[in-house]
């Protein structure tokens, strides 16, 4: 009987796995990212808005973290500006900047230069914030990208964009790493560890996030089908004591996947 239930509870899970690898499987052909097909000879204020938008939920992951959730001010729901101009006016606030541009983009940079008031690391009385620096690993914007971010930023409240659009030298660089960014497959498992930011929330590859479950002793917790399902299909089963927040990845190619898994399972946390 029970091993009926199993051998059901089997077939289940294996419908769900071919039903999550088919969803994934198109990605390897992948369709060009949108990014790509900023032009930025035709830049223009409005396009440059619109990159940082893709760039702010997408490639950023600034909306792991700012969303609805708590676990960070969610940008989208106030206006920005005036809240910066707050923050700058706080007698906590001990950065350098001098308007809500230089505020939005020492915000990104230098995370600990002013922390929000409750959304410091626990323990550090609000003196450390827990947001990584945006153009560090894994997340690793430009500086361009960054200005179009806070171009976004500005602009969804009707306030006025400072930022100037990028131009000259700056401009080939943006162009080169766009097309280097997403649809380039990565090479090895740390690659798309770092490609999908899976070190933002756990600790894996010298990160120490403690958003979700460690991942450096995971190889000894869960089966390798079990971890597939977990990146695939996170919602499948949540780990006990975590939120429910963990992204689905649809742009991961399934080469990425297998390194990833096949790399996680030989994290058994007894490793040198
Ligand atoms: C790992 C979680 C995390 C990620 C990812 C993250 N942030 Fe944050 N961010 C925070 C937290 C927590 C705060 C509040 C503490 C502080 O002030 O540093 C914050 C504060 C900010 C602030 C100041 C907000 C205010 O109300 O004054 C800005 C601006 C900001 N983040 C922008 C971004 C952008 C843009 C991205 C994506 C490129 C991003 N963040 C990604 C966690 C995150
Ligand atoms: C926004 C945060 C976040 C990101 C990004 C994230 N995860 Fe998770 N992950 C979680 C949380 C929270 C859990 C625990 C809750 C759950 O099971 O969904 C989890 C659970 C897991 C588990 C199951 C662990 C266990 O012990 O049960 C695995 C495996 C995993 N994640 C792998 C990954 C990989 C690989 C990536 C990158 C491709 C990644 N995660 C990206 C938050 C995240």
């Amino acid at each position: 009987m029970s091993a009926l239930i199993r051998a059901v509870g089997f077939s289940v899970v294996m419908i769900l796995a071919f039903a999550a690898v088919t969803y994934v499987l198109p990605q390897v052909k992948g369709e060009a990212p949108e990014e790509e097909e900023v032009n930025l000879g035709e830049l223009t204020i409005d396009s440059f808005v619109a990159m940082g938008e893709k760039l702010y939920k997408g490639k950023g992951t600034c909306t792991l973290c700012h969303n609805n959730l708590g676990r960070a001010p969610d940008m989208l729901t106030f206006d920005v500006h005036a809240a910066s101009l707050q923050r700058i006016a706080d007698s906590r606030y001990q950065g350098q900047a001098a308007d809500v541009e230089s505020y939005l983009r020492e915000s990104m940079l230098q995370p600990s230069a002013y922390v929000v008031e409750g959304f410091g690391k626990k323990g550090s009385n609000d003196a450390e914030s827990p947001m990584p620096a945006v153009d560090q690993p894994p997340i690793q914007l430009s500086d361009v990208e960054v200005d179009a971010i806070i171009a976004f930023l500005q602009q969804k409240d009707g306030n006025p964009v400072t930022v100037a659009l990028p131009s000259g030298d700056a401009a080939p660089a943006v162009e080169a790493e766009s097309t280097a960014a997403a649809p380039v497959l990565a090479q090895n498992a740390e690659e798309a560890i770092a490609k999908f930011g899976c070190a933002a929330c756990h600790a894996i590859l010298g990160s120490k996030s403690p958003v979700g479950p460690s991942l450096e002793d995971v190889g000894q917790r869960l089966q390798p089908a079990q971890i597939r399902i977990s990146i695939i299909d996170p919602k499948a089963e949540i780990a006990q004591g975590f939120p429910p927040i963990m992204p689905e990845f649809p742009n991961m190619a399934v080469a990425e996947l297998e390194m990833v898994v096949q790399y996680l399972s030989q994290q058994t946390g007894s490793q040198p």
